[in-house]
């Protein structure tokens, strides 16, 4: 199949190379460096598929687009298909393809190095240091060994983190509405949303983003949690909404706050901006705290999910090719 790669980068290149030459090169793949949007839709013209990332656009218009060009499958090489109109994909026969699990480590492993550099101020500690200055004032960190993390979302990625946590000797609470065994395997027990709310030193979210989860964690539930809780965001960025952080980080309400995603990001993220003024004031006030980390959406940057990602999406089209359905679909009904 011929296939546009859209927000391609270079890692996105070397490895869907690498998956597609093992399974003999069986896809043409046009690797595009622009975002997929109605402005950019039109670059997918005489190709069978569309491969997207988590912050293409996806909205019924895009859709539209694709279909009048006789593409019928759209491949995310993500997990999370927040940005798909789902049930316009179905209304025109467009199947949606994602990366269920590639590295549940690799995302959880990065929700602890979130919470590791907060709690013990490496982020700041790093910059001492180069400049030669080795004062330990306002570097004061907590033992994590006996402390409470609440996990909200306790699928592929919130059984990883619980497992680790446990390690830690930390009591790990969740919530979803779906109870897994595996996760009180570990140790972990399960908990309503309040009461995780109200016992958690950390609260670590780890759900999809649906209309249920859209800003679950916002100034009432904040005002709900412990005073000086922390709050690790690596799930998508609108599970929190960012002016209530401002609002209780300023207050002193929040202790830390960790974000690998953002809910404006698409206009920030996985590009260098380096040069230029950052537009978005919300943003632009979170960086101004010490006691605020925030990553560009890598948490799922590591060599086994870049493979893992890439051998799953070459699977998904090659499946798709030959019985026209991709190994991984995404339905409506995943939404409930
Ligand atoms: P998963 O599908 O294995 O687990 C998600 C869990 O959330 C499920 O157990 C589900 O029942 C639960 N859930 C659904 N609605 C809920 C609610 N209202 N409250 C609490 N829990 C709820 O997904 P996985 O692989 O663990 O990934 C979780 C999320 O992490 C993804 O949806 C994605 O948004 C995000 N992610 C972020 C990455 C990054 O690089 N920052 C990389 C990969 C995933």
């Amino acid at each position: 199949m011929k296939v546009a790669v859209y927000s391609t980068k270079a890692y996105d290149r070397t490895f869907l190379e690498r998956a597609n030459a093992a399974q003999d090169n069986s896809h043409e793949l046009r690797f595009l460096e622009m975002r997929l949007s109605s402005e950019t839709a039109a670059l997918s013209g005489h190709c069978d598929a569309i491969c997207a990332f988590v912050n293409d656009t996806l909205d019924r218009e895009v859709l539209t687009n694709i279909m009048d060009r006789g593409i019928r499958l759209v491949a995310l090489r993500c997990a999370g298909f927040n940005n798909v109109d789902l049930v316009a994909a179905r209304d025109m026969g467009i199947a949606i393809a994602r990366v269920p699990a590639y590295s549940p480590e690799a995302v959880a492993e990065h929700t602890i190095a979130l919470i590791l550099s907060l709690n013990r101020k490496i982020h700041k500690a790093y910059a001492r240091v180069r400049e030669g200055n080795f004062a330990l004032d306002g570097l004061v960190g907590f033992d994590l060994k006996g402390r409470t993390i609440g996990i909200v979302g306790t699928g592929k990625i919130g059984i990883c983190l619980a497992r680790i946590m446990r390690g830690f000797g930390c009591h790990v609470l969740g919530f979803d509405p779906r109870h897994d065994p595996a996760f009180v395997e570990t140790g972990a027990e399960y908990v309503d949303l309040p009461d995780l709310f109200a016992q958690a030193d950390i609260v670590s979210l780890h759900c999809p983003l649906t209309p249920h989860t859209h800003h679950l964690v916002d100034a009432e539930a904040i005002a709900t949690m412990k005073p000086g809780v922390m709050i690790i965001n690596t799930g998508r960025g609108a599970l929190v909404e960012a002016r209530s952080l401002i609002r209780g980080l300023k207050s002193g309400r929040i202790g830390h706050v960790g974000l690998d995603v953002y809910e404006e990001e698409s206009d920030l993220f996985f590009e260098n901006l380096s040069g230029t003024i950052i537009q978005d004031d919300v943003f632009a006030r979170l960086l101004t705290f010490p006691n605020v980390l925030i990553t560009g959406h890598q948490a799922f940057l590591t060599i086994e999910a870049l493979t893992a990602i890439a051998e799953t999406t070459i699977g998904n089209i090659s499946q798709f090719a030959a019985t026209g359905r991709p190994n991984h679909t995404v339905s409506v009904e995943m939404l409930a």
